[in-house]
């Protein structure tokens, strides 16, 4: 369903339901991480430091384009990068972040994800970038996140995780599999010697077939 069409209740209730998803599914554990949604000029986040199965839709928080939040608790840590990304790209509604064990263990060794398997252009690109590390919830480490998010829809936080954006959550979560899936799938290469790599051209090739395959944003 697209965003626009769901109801403020729908919403924060569906970033509850992404936010247990994502543990279920393995890319996440524990509080960390965090969702944000896209709402009016601001956007519905999760609060920091509450477990996902203990989440009601009134502890989402609702946080202005300044980043003044409104309700009972306090937005994620992580505001800034939500914010800031939201505002940065008008093609995205939803952010997730995580500590999915593969992409942390490519980011702790401050590896992007090269173009070692077509799949890699659902991310954007010819590759998913590694942000320099900055210190969590701080702006330096949101200007890094915007900066490696350029014409992607992925990144690696070094020492830290992965972000992924969609126009939906459904999108956006989609990918944050994907994601982990390649840092795998890279670091299973890894074991074996540095892989060989598709070219630029044989990505841009990918993503044009792609864009008539539902793959896409
Ligand atoms: P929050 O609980 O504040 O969202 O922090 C979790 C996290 O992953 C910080 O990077």
């Amino acid at each position: 369903m697209p965003v626009s069409s769901l109801t403020e209740i729908e919403r924060r209730q569906s970033i509850i339901s992404y936010c247990l998803l994502m543990n279920e599914l393995g890319i996440n554990q524990g509080m960390s991480g965090n969702i944000s949604l896209r709402h009016g000029d601001g956007l519905l986040i999760t609060p920091t430091s509450i477990p996902y199965d203990r989440l009601e839709p009134e502890d989402i928080v609702y946080l202005a384009a300044d980043g003044t939040p409104t309700g009972r608790r306090p937005p994620s840590s992580e505001w800034r990068f939500h914010r800031d990304i939201l505002h940065a790209r008008k093609d995205v509604n939803a952010v997730i972040h995580a500590h999915p064990t593969y992409c942390a263990i490519l980011a702790i060794m401050h590896r992007p994800i090269p173009p070692i398997h077509y799949m890699i252009a659902v991310a954007g690109g010819h590759d998913i970038r590694c942000a320099p590390y900055a210190l969590f919830g701080s702006e330096e480490l949101s200007r890094h996140a915007v900066e490696a998010l350029e014409q992607r829809r992925a990144c690696l936080l070094a020492h830290h995780g992965m972000i992924s954006v969609g126009s939906s959550l459904e999108k956006a979560m989609w990918l944050a599999v994907e994601v982990e899936t390649l840092a795998r799938q890279y670091h299973g290469c890894l074991q074996i010697g540095e892989p060989p790599l598709l070219t630029i051209e044989q990505i841009q090739e990918v993503a044009t077939k792609m864009a008539g395959y539902g793959q896409t944003e």
